[in-house]
C-alpha cells in the first residue's frame, strides 16, 4: 500500500481488494444505483462534452471502464457515444457479472475484463476513451495503474479520472455527510467519509499522469470529487 488510511468498514475495505461476496456486491449495487442520477449521470455527461471537443471526430469509440463495479458510468456514457465497443474491468467477477446485467437491461452489451487494473489483458493501443472513478485512490499501485491505462490507449487518447479530492473543503465534505447520516444511514455516513479521507490531493493528480507517460494532464472539475482528464500523445 502506498499510505495508511483509517480503519475502514467493511464495505470500504472489500471495494479495496475487490474480493466481494454476491449478497454485497448486490447490496452495493443497488446501494449506489439511487446516486446514479446525482453522480455518475451529471459526470458521464460532462465527459461526452469534453470528449466533443477534445475528439471532435471520435466515431464508435472502444471505451474502456477500469476498476468498472457494475458499470455504472460506462452505461451513462454509453447512450452519448452510439455505436461505442464499451469494456468493464473489475477484479471482482460477481461486478462483472453485474455490469453485463445492467447493460443487458438496456439493451446495450458490455465486454468483460476479468483483471487486475494494474495489469489489464489488453493490448497496447487497443482503445479510445478509458475511465475510472474511484479506484485511484484505492489502487495498490497507483503508477502502474496509470501506467496500464497510457498503454492501452491509442494515439490521441483520453483518460478521465474521477475520485475524492483530498484538497476539498472539509465543511463541505461534513454537510454532505450529515445528508447521507440523515436521508440514508451511519453506516453510508461513515463509509462516505472513510472514501472522502482516503483521496488524493486533486492537484497530485496531473503529475501522476504525467509521470505515467500521458503528455497532459488537466483538471475539469475540482469540488468534494474531481475530474481529471489526461491525454496521450498522437
Ligand atoms: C469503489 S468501487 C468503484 C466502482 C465503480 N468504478 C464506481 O464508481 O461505481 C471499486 C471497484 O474496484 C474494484 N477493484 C478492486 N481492486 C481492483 C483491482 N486490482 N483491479 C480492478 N478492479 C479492482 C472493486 O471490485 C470495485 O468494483
Amino acid at each position: 500500500m502506498e499510505r495508511n488510511r483509517p480503519g475502514a468498514s467493511k464495505m470500504v475495505d472489500t471495494a479495496e481488494t475487490g474480493e466481494w461476496s454476491e449478497e454485497l456486491a448486490r447490496c452495493y449495487c443497488e446501494g449506489m444505483e439511487a446516486n446514479v442520477k446525482y453522480d455518475h449521470r451529471p459526470c458521464a455527461r460532462r465527459i461526452a462534452a469534453d470528449l466533443s471537443t477534445c475528439r471532435p471526430g471520435l466515431t464508435a469509440p472502444v471505451v474502456l471502464d477500469v476498476a468498472a463495479g457494475p458499470a455504472f458510468l460506462l452505461l451513462e456514457l454509453a447512450p452519448h457515444l452510439p455505436g461505442a465497443r464499451l469494456l468493464a474491468n473489475d477484479s471482482a467477477p460477481v461486478m462483472l457479472d453485474l455490469a453485463v446485467e445492467r447493460a443487458r437491461a438496456r439493451g446495450l452489451e458490455v465486454e468483460p475484463l476479468l483483471c487486475p487494473a494494474e495489469g489489464l489483458t489488453l493490448a497496447d493501443q487497443s482503445v479510445d476513451v478509458v475511465i475510472c472513478k474511484h479506484y485511484l485512490r484505492l489502487s495498490p499501485d497507483p503508477l502502474r495503474l496509470l501506467e496500464e491505462c497510457h498503454r492501452v490507449l491509442g494515439p490521441d487518447g483520453v483518460l478521465y479520472l474521477v475520485d475524492f479530492n483530498g484538497e476539498a473543503s472539509k465543511l463541505k465534505a461534513r454537510v454532505l455527510w450529515t445528508w447521507i447520516r440523515v436521508m440514508n444511514s451511519k453506516k453510508l455516513a461513515q463509509e462516505f467519509w472513510e472514501s472522502f479521507a482516503g483521496g488524493y490531493p486533486v492537484s497530485s493528480v496531473p503529475p501522476r499522469c504525467v509521470a505515467a507517460g500521458f503528455a497532459s494532464a488537466t483538471v475539469l472539475r475540482r469540488g468534494l470529487s474531481y475530474l481529471v482528464r489526461a491525454t496521450r500523445v498522437g
